[in-house]
């Protein structure tokens, strides 16, 4: 497993759904990985044994990432176990969960997400990779009628992807790159599942639009994809599934679909 020579990734929220099978992808391409969990030890632990039992190299964190203590406490953890850090790829997502502060989506997924670009930078080097993984409903959240439970979660999720555009000329400085990838819903998701539960017809709605939903293994083959291209500039936007979204420009200007 040494196809990376080294390299060492860290994925956010990454015990379970799109974060854990982006992980998969990432060790058996030979990267080392952190998997960052916020409360869910067991099955971040289970995800580790998986993948050391293939030979790979693992490192759990928990780290609630709206505690920049934590996150502090995260990325000394990091330094001592690798020493080095060549991919972020930004998974970690929420707000619809109960009873948390109004400000609770804004401050996961766009405060903590330039706090977890801060503290990475400053352990990445020349030619590192950020990802900002996001959804359709979100990245198109202006432009484009989104469900009342998915609203905070939506307006959140694009302020954090304009807050790290933001931060293009200071990454470019450092040599880091950013990419985002957005894609369309996901079939068995908890978030998918909690939108159907509190808007019924969701999913069938977004079934008639796009045809089908994307699969967790879909989406996390081109996370991987894209953090493995070297030639995609920073900024660049990768759009996966939902075709009819994709008519007319993106935040970004690009077109797609792609
Ligand atoms: N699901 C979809 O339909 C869909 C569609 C397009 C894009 N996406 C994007 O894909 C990414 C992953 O989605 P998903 O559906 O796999 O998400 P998910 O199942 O809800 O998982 C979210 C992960 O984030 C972690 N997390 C939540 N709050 C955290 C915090 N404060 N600190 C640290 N970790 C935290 C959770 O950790 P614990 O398990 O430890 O609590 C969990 O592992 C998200 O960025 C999402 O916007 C999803």
């Amino acid at each position: 497993m040494s196809e990376q020579g080294g390299r060492v990734a860290l994925v956010t929220g990454s015990s379970r759904g799109v974060g854990a099978e982006t992980v998969r992808g990432l060790v058996r391409r030979g990267f080392a990985a952190v998997i960052n969990y916020r409360d869910k030890a067991n099955r971040a632990e289970a995800l580790a044994a998986e993948l050391r039992a293939e030979g790979g190299s693992v490192l759990t964190v928990r780290a609630d990432l709206t505690d920049g203590a934590a996150v502090g406490r995260m990325f000394e953890v990091i330094t001592e176990t690798f020493g080095r850090l060549d991919l972020v790829i930004l998974n970690a997502s929420g707000g619809m969960e109960r009873e948390v502060a109004a400000d609770y989506a804004m401050t996961l997924n766009r405060d903590a997400q330039l706090g977890v670009v801060e503290a990475a930078g400053r352990l990445m080097g020349p030619g590192g990779r950020i990802v900002f993984v996001t959804s359709h409903q979100a990245h198109f959240f202006r432009e484009r009628a989104v469900p009342d439970a998915y609203r905070p979660v939506a307006e959140s999720k694009l302020a954090g992807e304009l807050a790290l555009r933001e931060l293009i000329p200071d990454l470019d400085h450092s040599g880091l790159r950013l990419t985002v990838v957005s894609g369309d819903m996901i079939t068995d998701t908890i978030t998918v599942k909690m939108l159907e539960r509190a808007q019924p017809g969701t999913v069938a709605a977004r079934e008639a639009g796009a045809g089908s939903l994307l699969t967790v293994q879909e989406f996390s083959c081109a996370i991987i994809a894209a953090a493995l291209d070297d030639h995609s500039p920073t900024g660049h936007t990768i759009y996966v599934g939902g075709a009819d979204y994709l008519h007319g420009p993106g935040i970004d200007g690009t077109e797609g679909p792609r």
